[in-house]
């Protein structure tokens, strides 16, 4: 079993990660999608972010909610959840947190959503609590929380009133500046930072030139989106490191290369979603390549490999690439 090599172990937040792997939120359920699966063991990964929670029940978009596309897939669940109610008192005392470090996923319409849920996880067993800050604001006027600094750290703020456990900040790459955002949150009081939730993205069927998704648009992610996600999960490191903040780095992630360039980057942990849909066994691969680069670069802890990017020196300002 990797996850028992200590070389693996991070401390996350002042929790202990046994791998750096974090399986990502709507990618595994509530925990128990994939255990029924030959082989599969919750204990490969370091923690497990179950699917986004609100305060009332959603049943989720209509029909179609994913989509394969080049690279990746298109989703737009619509956060179909049970309400926060039936997963604090029905789904978590069925979850075994010995083997693993459990994350809740808070979602909300509203500030007071968010409030209500993040208070409701803080008096539960949960491990940490992440926020998805990608919902839209239906308040005012249906902007993506977000999307916004300002609004970002609003949330932010409110979810820190209510909860001591560890509050990781999930970040948007739908947005002008990622990085003035995390400072936001940091003052804010974030712990950590998820970096990053999905791409939006559309795709259409030319025949009935409709969208094919239901929802019309969704969040685009999977292995097309990785170059996209190192370079914010950098970016972010680069606020972040000052405050001793650490960073989920994810997008794309197939492989323990994958992984290491997210450490590199900038990440303490490395999220993996959409790869599980097509390999629910991945985790044990990537945590033996990991090792296996430990071994050949001589290193005896993965926060060792964090931020250790070296960027090439005296390059123009970054620009578009043309
Ligand atoms: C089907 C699906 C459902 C998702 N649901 C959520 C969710 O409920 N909350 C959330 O914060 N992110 C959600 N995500 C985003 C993932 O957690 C992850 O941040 C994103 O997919 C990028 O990682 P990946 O390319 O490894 O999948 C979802 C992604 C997929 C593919």
């Amino acid at each position: 079993m990797t996850t028992a090599d200590p070389r693996l172990h991070v401390d996350f937040c002042g929790l202990d990660f046994a791998s750096p792997l974090v399986l990502l939120s709507g990618c595994v359920g509530f925990g128990e999608e994939y255990t029924r699966v030959q082989g599969f063991s919750n204990r490969d990964a370091g923690a497990i972010c179950l699917k986004g929670t609100t305060g009332p029940a959603r049943l989720g978009n209509p029909a179609h909610r994913v989509y394969e596309t080049p690279g990746g897939m298109l989703n737009a669940i619509g956060l179909q959840n049970p309400g926060v109610d039936r997963v604090v008192d029905e789904i978590l005392p069925a979850l075994d947190f010995s083997e693993t470090r459990f994350i809740a996923n808070v979602s909300g319409s509203s500030i007071e959503e968010y409030t209500a849920v993040t208070r409701r996880f803080d008096n539960s067993p949960i491990d940490a609590i992440e926020i998805n800050i990608s919902c839209p604001n239906v308040k005012e006027g249906g902007v993506a929380f977000g999307n916004d600094p300002e609004m970002s750290a609003r949330v932010v703020t409110a979810c820190r009133e209510v909860t001591d456990k560890p509050l990781i900040t999930k970040l948007s790459p739908n947005q002008t500046d990622i990085a003035e955002n995390a400072r936001r949150c940091i003052e804010a009081g974030t712990d950590a930072f998820a970096v990053i939730n999905t791409l939006m993205g559309m795709a259409i069927d030319i025949e009935s030139r409709t969208p094919v998704i239901g929802n019309n648009q969704g969040g685009l992610s999977g292995p097309a989106i990785k170059p996209v996600a190192i370079l914010k999960t950098h970016q972010v490191y680069q606020v972040a490191r000052a405050h001793g903040v650490p960073i989920i780095g994810q997008g794309g992630v197939t492989s323990a290369e994958d992984a290491i360039e997210f450490l590199l980057a900038g990440a303490s942990a490395v999220g993996v979603g959409t790869a599980l849909f097509y390999d629910p066994l991945i985790l044990p691969r990537i945590n033996e390549g990991i090792l296996d680069y430990m071994t050949r670069h001589g290193l005896e802890r993965v926060s060792q490999i964090t931020g250790a990017l070296v960027l090439n020196e005296n390059r123009p300002t970054p620009g578009c690439g043309c």
